[in-house]
């Protein structure tokens, strides 16, 4: 191998490193969107747009296991007594922004009547994290880590 191509080979090399460490980068803040969120203003939209339905102390609809005579279920609790930290950042995003149907429509599952609208013309991408990061901030530690491991891990 002459100088020359030794040094475009070095380059390449230097070239893939730095994709490689593009691509981490993105996969590290895809985990975790709900870090550093403004969680005064998620409570504020919570209690305006959420509310109505999942409750003001994020109880859900009472009976919420059961679903109602139409068939659709009720809005269950955003509290650690609910489901919502079973989920991971990206469902919970997606379920908030699409709306319950088109999100498991997503992932596959069709024909399933939800009572969950889509957000994603009320509220920009930023508002929904503000306002998911708002509701894990009211989970104890314990359960905010068992959430937290369901999400693309650091590295
Ligand atoms: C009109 C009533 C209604 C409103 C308003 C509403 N939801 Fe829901 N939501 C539901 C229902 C009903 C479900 C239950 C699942 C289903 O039927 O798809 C649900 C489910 C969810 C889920 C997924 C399930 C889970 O385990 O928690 C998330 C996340 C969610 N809602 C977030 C929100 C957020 C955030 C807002 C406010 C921006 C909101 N919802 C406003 C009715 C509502």
């Amino acid at each position: 191998m002459n100088r020359r191509s030794a040094r475009i080979t070095l380059n390449t090399a230097a070239l893939a490193l730095q994709i490689v460490f593009l691509s981490l980068a993105t996969g590290v803040s895809a985990g975790h969107e709900m870090d550093d969120r403004d969680l005064i203003t998620g409570q504020t939209l919570y209690a305006e747009q959420c509310a109505s339905c999942h409750g003001t102390n994020l109880e859900g609809e009472p009976d919420w296991q059961t679903p109602k005579d139409s068939g659709v279920l009720p809005a269950p609790p955003h509290d650690e007594t609910g489901h919502t930290w079973h989920h991971d950042n990206q469902l919970l995003f997606e379920y908030t922004r699409l709306g319950g149907e088109e999100a498991l429509a997503a992932r596959g599952v069709t024909g399933f009547v939800s009572g969950m609208p889509g957000f994603g013309d009320a509220l920009t991408d930023d508002e929904i994290w503000n306002i998911l990061a708002y509701i894990r901030s009211t989970w104890p530690k314990r359960i905010q880590e068992i959430q937290a491991a369901r999400n693309t891990p650091r590295h």
